[in-house]
C-alpha cells in the first residue's frame, strides 16, 4: 500500500504515520525526519537544507527528489509506505509518480487532515521529542506520563524544534498554501483524496484513517 498523508504543519500526519507503522507494518517516510537526520550529521545535503528549514520554507524539489527515491523502493519492496510531508510540491507529486511507474505501484489513497490554523499554531508550539527514542509529546495534548521520563524509553533528555516558533509557523503555513494545496485538485482529480477531522483526539482520527484503509 502506498498511502500520502497531506496536511498542513502540525496536522498530526507523523503522529499517525507511527501508529499506522505499529498497526499495519507500514513504512513511514518523512522527507522531514530524514532532513533532520542529514543536518544532525552535517553533510552537504544538511548544510544546505538547515537555513531553509529553519526559516520555514520549502527545501528545493530537486534536493528531496534525489533524497527519497532508493527509500521508497526500499520500502516499497515490504509492505507498503506512508508518505509523511511527501510530495510537497506539484513537481514532487508528479516525480512521485514517475517513481512508482517504475516499481509498478501505485498511490493507493491521499489522506488530508484538516485542523485549524489556530489549533495548529497551539500543537506547534507546544510539541517535544524524546532525544533518544524519538517518542512524540505535547505539553497540553500527550504529556509523558511523568515528569521528565520518557513513556517509551525512560529517557530523561527532551528536544524541541527550532522551526516549532510562531514566526517561522506563518512561513511554514504560506508555503502549506501556496505550494502544498495545489496537490489536492492534482490528486482529486484522480478521485485519490479523503479528508479526515484532524481537530478531533488522535484516536478518533485513527479510527477515520483507519475506515479509509480498509474501504469503510
Ligand atoms: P516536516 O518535518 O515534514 O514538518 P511539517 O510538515 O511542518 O509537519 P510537522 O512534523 O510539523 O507536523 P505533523 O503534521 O507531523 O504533526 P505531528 O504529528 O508532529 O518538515 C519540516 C521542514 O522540512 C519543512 O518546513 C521544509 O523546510 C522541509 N521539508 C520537509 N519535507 C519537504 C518536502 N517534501 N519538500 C520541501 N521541503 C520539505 O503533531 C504535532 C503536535 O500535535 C504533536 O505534539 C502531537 O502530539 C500533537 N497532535 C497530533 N495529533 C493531534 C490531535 N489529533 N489532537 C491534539 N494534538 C495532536
Amino acid at each position: 500500500m502506498i498511502l500520502i498523508l497531506l496536511g498542513p504543519p502540525g496536522a498530526g500526519k507523523g503522529t499517525q504515520a507511527k501508529r499506522l507503522e505499529e498497526t499495519r507494518g507500514l513504512v513511514q517516510l518523512s522527507t522531514g525526519d530524514m532532513l533532520r537526520a542529514e543536518v544532525a550529521a552535517g553533510s552537504a545535503l544538511g548544510r544546505q537544507a538547515k537555513q531553509i528549514m529553519d526559516a520555514g520554507k520549502l527545501v528545493p524539489d530537486e534536493v528531496i527528489i534525489g533524497m527519497i527515491e532508493g527509500r521508497l523502493s526500499q520500502a516499497g519492496a515490504a509492505h507498503g509506505a506512508i508518505l509523511d510531508g511527501f510530495p510537497r510540491t506539484v513537481a514532487q507529486a508528479e516525480a512521485l509518480d514517475a517513481m512508482l511507474t517504475k516499481l509498478g505501484r501505485r498511490i493507493d489513497h491521499v489522506i488530508e487532515l484538516k485542523v485549524d490554523e489556530a489549533a495548529l499554531i497551539d500543537r506547534i508550539s507546544g510539541r517535544f521529542t524524546c532525544a533518544k527514542c524519538g517518542a512524540g509529546y505535547h505539553d497540553r495534548f500527550k504529556p509523558t506520563a511523568k515528569p521528565g521520563v520518557c513513556d517509551n524509553c525512560a529517557g530523561s533528555e527532551f528536544v524541541r524544534r527550532k522551526d516549532d516558533n510562531p514566526e517561522t509557523m506563518k512561513t511554514r503555513l504560506e508555503a502549506y498554501r501556496q505550494q502544498t494545496a495545489p496537490i489536492l485538485p492534482y490528486y482529486g482529480a484522480r478521485k485519490l483524496v479523503r479528508q479526515v477531522d484532524g481537530m478531533a483526539p488522535v484516536e478518533t482520527v485513527a479510527a477515520q484513517i483507519d475506515a479509509v484503509l480498509d474501504g469503510r
